[in-house]
């Protein structure tokens, strides 16, 4: 066990040690790199996952309200294609709210695995959904799910996996990685399995631009938290008024580039290090991919996977794709 993080006590859950995040040393990388970089896996700590979730409730962030709706409007073609008895299992655990919507559509899940690197946010999930499924064993799994993940077995048997990685997150991680992930995923499926993932769509670059740069200075604030969280946590001295956040949607490479942008030429410290930032220099922070429909399915197929059912929305701005093993 990792003798920093003290671990709550979940009788079922299963602690794969997920290692410390390396955070100083991703950070001096990242600051050492041209352009600079960190990544976006550092925006989360309590008060930026706040943040996120004030996001999701921002007009502009149309993401999570289109997949609530379409996962509700899909609900009875994903059970009958997902069928009875699976073992769900979710790639993170967010608030809580598309869990419950796919666990209370389906049939008669047995069990439900979350894999989440917080313990803290591990436990609040489970202890959350135990009280509204009874009848589901909870088996959370403590790791990061970008690595290989053994599943824990339930003890009524499983018809099939039914991997859930709900809200576009795949988007945040580069081509190779999100292949990585899906290879991982493919392995965890085994031959039946399945696997539900939401993903943002190609669309008008206006509207993507604006979701990631909300009227209320939401997303502005989650992207220059990040600086906050470095000075407290490594004693760096970035002055926050010093940058801004910088969100543009690049139609070439699909995705929304976020950069922490500096007002002038500056130094900032870490670890007693020195770095120096121009005047208008940019250091990015993150990636957020929005796919078109073969793109997702070339994808896919990279990983062993194909698309064995797809769903968007009824303006095609979000999709659900239900994934089977090549
Ligand atoms: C978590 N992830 C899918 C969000 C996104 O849309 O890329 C994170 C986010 N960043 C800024 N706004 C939301």
């Amino acid at each position: 066990m990792n003798a920093a993080i003290p671990r709550p006590r979940m009788s079922s859950l299963t602690d794969l040690q997920p290692p410390a995040d390396g955070l100083l040393e991703d950070v001096l990388s990242g600051l050492s790199r041209s352009p600079k970089r960190i990544p976006s896996k550092y925006f989360y700590d309590h008060r930026g996952s706040e943040l996120f979730e004030a996001i999701t409730r921002q007009p502009e962030y149309y993401l999570t309200r289109v997949e609530q709706a379409l996962l509700d409007a899909r609900m009875p073609a994903i059970a009958d294609a997902v069928g009875t008895g699976a073992h769900v299992v979710e790639y993170g655990s967010g608030s809580g709210r598309k869990t419950r919507q796919l666990l209370r559509g389906l049939r008669a899940p047995v069990a439900y695995t979350p894999v989440e690197i917080s313990p803290t946010a591990l436990e609040a999930t489970t202890t959350g959904l135990m009280s509204t499924f009874p009848f589901i064993e909870m088996l959370p799994v403590c790791a990061d799910f970008t690595r290989s993940v053994p599943l824990p077995r339930a003890k009524r048997p499983a018809r099939r996996t039914l991997v859930f990685f709900p809200g576009s997150t795949l988007g945040n991680f580069t081509h190779d990685e999100a292949v990585d992930i899906l290879t991982g995923m493919r392995h965890i499926l085994g031959q039946d399995g399945r696997a539900l993932i939401g993903i943002d769509l190609q669309k008008d670059p206006a509207l993507i631009e604006a979701a990631y740069n909300d009227a209320a200075g939401v997303t502005a604030e989650f992207t220059l938290n990040l600086l906050v969280r470095l000075n407290r946590e490594l004693g760096c001295d970035f002055d926050l008024a010093g940058f801004r956040h910088c969100a543009r949607y690049v139609r070439e490479q699909g995705r929304i580039e976020t950069f922490l942008v500096s007002l002038r030429a500056q130094e900032v410290h870490v670890a007693g290090r020195a770095f120096r930032f121009g005047q208008d220099e940019a250091m990015r922070v993150e990636y957020s991919h929005k796919y078109s429909r073969g793109g997702f399915a070339a994808l896919a197929a990279a990983a062993g996977l194909a698309v064995a059912e797809e769903w968007n929305d009824p303006k095609d701005w979000f999709g659900l794709r239900l994934l089977r093993p090549v």
